[in-house]
């Protein structure tokens, strides 16, 4: 069994105001994956990912990075922050300089490396978010999703081997989505693993390797995209429906229009099964 990346070992927090937004949480990061975590509004998500870079600390249990416990003195949250790069919800709360360029160099320089070096990766990182051509653009003058891509290019710039990103694709169109998941999928078989939060339990499930469903604070449940994806009492506890396309396969293998197995993870992968199906069976499907 391979070593998770990061855990959380029955983790709580308290908000100041005595809010306990997370509760006895416990949570395996397993290295080179696609995860996604799932949850309604207020479940918890935002805090939870606060934790992994160490931007807020648990008020019980404890955080595992490469299997060693956190260590919150300086030199340790650097490290952390280092390799865990963290993408906020809003964008405006992560951009601070007034070009592009310089906000994506700001974490690199940081770090202590040279100036080329740093130009070689703000260009790269820049070039991965498709935005080489607003290197020396004002950021107040971006659309919301091209400074949401300013704000990946400032996180991929610092080489993290854990992405996580809070609700990336929130306020994108269609077009921005597809390139960024193409984009995280691109990191993701570089080896780099991502995490991302989200509502949209039809991309989570199309998308991600591994599943974790939040509600009221608690980490009710983490496994396989295509194994979680079938446990309806779990998204029913979530307050999440089933991934749709699921839903809609239910019911065409209770009609005996397609076999159990295998269960589709998107539409496309529907429509191949009906095609193969009926082609097969040109009768079947007909009178359903
Ligand atoms: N700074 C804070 N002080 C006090 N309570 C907070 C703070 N931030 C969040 N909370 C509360 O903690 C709970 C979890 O919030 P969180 O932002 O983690 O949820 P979320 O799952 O990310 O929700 P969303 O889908 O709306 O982004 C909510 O009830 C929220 O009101
Ligand atoms: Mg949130």
């Amino acid at each position: 069994m391979v070593r998770p990346l990061i855990e959380l070992e029955r983790v709580a927090h308290r908000y100041p105001g005595g809010h306990e937004a997370l509760r006895d949480c416990s949570l395996a990061i397993r290295p080179g994956q696609r995860h996604a975590l799932l949850g309604t509004n207020g479940a918890g998500k935002t805090t939870l990912l606060q934790h992994l870079n160490g931007l807020l600390r648990p008020t019980q249990g404890r955080l595992l990075w490469h299997g060693q416990a956190v260590d919150y003195r300086r030199a340790g949250l650097l490290e952390l922050r280092q390799r865990v790069g963290l993408v906020f919800q809003n964008p405006e709360r992560q951009l601070f300089c007034a070009q592009v360029d310089e906000d994506v160099s700001f974490g690199p320089l940081n770090l202590g490396l040279d100036e080329a070096t740093v130009r070689v990766r703000v260009a790269q990182a820049l070039a991965a978010v498709g935005l080489q051509a607003h290197a020396r653009s004002a950021v107040h003058h971006l659309s919301f999703g091209q400074k949401k891509r300013v704000c990946i290019a400032g996180v991929l710039a610092m080489a993290p081997e854990l992405l996580v990103l809070d609700e990336p694709m929130a306020g994108l169109d269609p077009e921005a989505q597809a390139s960024l998941s193409a984009l995280l999928d691109g990191l993701a078989e570089q080896g780099v693993t991502v995490l991302l939060s989200t509502h949209d339990v039809d991309f989570a499930y199309r998308w991600a390797d591994e599943l974790h469903l939040m509600a009221a604070g608690r980490c009710i449940a983490s496994g396989p995209a295509p194994w979680l994806a079938q446990q309806a009492q779990t998204w029913r506890e979530a307050g999440l429906p089933v991934p749709s396309v699921l839903a809609l396969h239910q019911i065409l293998v209770a009609r005996g229009v397609l076999p159990l197995q295998p269960a589709p993870r998107g539409l496309d992968a529907l429509l191949e099964g009906l095609r193969g199906d009926l082609a097969f069976s040109p009768t079947k499907g007909l009178h359903t």
